[in-house]
């Protein structure tokens, strides 16, 4: 069990399915009750929690709504006399040409990706304030460091998310708050397996297997490739790291 964890409670965004998922039944298993946040049925993640002997709850929620996150905070604030984490990972990566890209699509991304990485950190940063001790972990991305074409809302929204990171982090620090977010490669997960692959691939496996020849580690990155990354972040441990971007990409992106 990593130091700090017992009887936390996190909400994660995005927790449905994928990473999000690995993440909630990780954080589960070291000890953290978590709140399941997102637009998909989170049943299967709440018995996964529960299987690892913590309690769990699904909260049905657009995180790019302002209305729908005040709405859940006060659902979750009901179910859990506290929030000690919060794991913004909710998020979309529709490819689009730029020359096809509508300010519609830009917001949406945007929207998805970005405010609800505001709106969910701001609804519960004042409980971790009062009580001098708090974790948020947003979700960048490897492609914010590689070359990738149809994805300008999608990268200018993982810049944003590394910026919010830094600059959350100097605001909150004074309060035993750490922010920091983690990069993932190209990880199979539902959202990337539902996806059209990029031109010049037949299918998503094929892009998956040559974007894995680009990594030091050349196997494709799994959900679980991520989960010891947001179990330590969210430690005591790291008590002393803030306003980072950890890649977890099998070596792909040096910065
Ligand atoms: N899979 C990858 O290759 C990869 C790489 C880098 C970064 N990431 C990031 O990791 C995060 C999770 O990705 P994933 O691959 O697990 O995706 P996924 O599509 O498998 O899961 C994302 C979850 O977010 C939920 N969601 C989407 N929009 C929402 C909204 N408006 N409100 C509430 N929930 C919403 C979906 O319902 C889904 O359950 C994302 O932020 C993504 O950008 C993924």
């Amino acid at each position: 069990m990593a130091k700090g964890h017992k009887d936390k409670v996190a909400v994660i965004t995005g927790a449905a399915n994928g990473i999000g998922q690995a993440f909630a039944e990780r954080l589960a298993e070291d000890g953290v009750d978590i709140a399941v946040v997102d637009l998909a049925d989170g049943a299967a993640t709440v018995k996964l929690v529960e299987a690892a002997g913590r309690q769990a709850i699904y909260v049905k929620c657009d995180v790019s709504s302002e209305e729908a996150v005040a709405a859940m905070a006060k659902t979750v604030n009901a179910k859990f006399s506290h929030v000690d984490i919060v794991v913004n990972c909710a998020g979309i990566f529709p490819q689009k040409d730029f020359a096809e890209m509508t300010f519609a699509d830009w917001r949406k991304v945007l929207g998805t990706n970005l405010d609800s990485t505001f709106l969910v950190s701001s609804a519960f940063v004042p409980g971790m304030r009062k009580r001098k001790w708090g974790r948020v972990v947003n979700m960048a991305s490897s492609t914010f460091g590689s070359v990738v074409m149809g994805f300008a809302h999608y990268v200018a929204s993982k810049g944003g998310i590394i910026g919010f990171t830094r600059a959350l982090a100097s605001d909150l620090a004074g309060d035993g708050i750490t922010v920091n977010a983690i990069a993932p490669g190209l990880t199979r997960s539902p959202g990337t397996l539902a996806r059209s692959p990029r031109a010049g691939f037949a299918t998503m496996e094929d892009e998956f297997l040559s974007v894995a020849q680009m990594q030091a580690i050349k196997r494709v990155e799994a959900p679980d490739d991520l989960v010891g990354a947001v179990s330590f972040l969210t430690s005591d441990d790291a008590a002393f790291i803030t306003g980072q971007t950890l890649n977890v990409d099998g070596g792909r992106v040096r910065t």
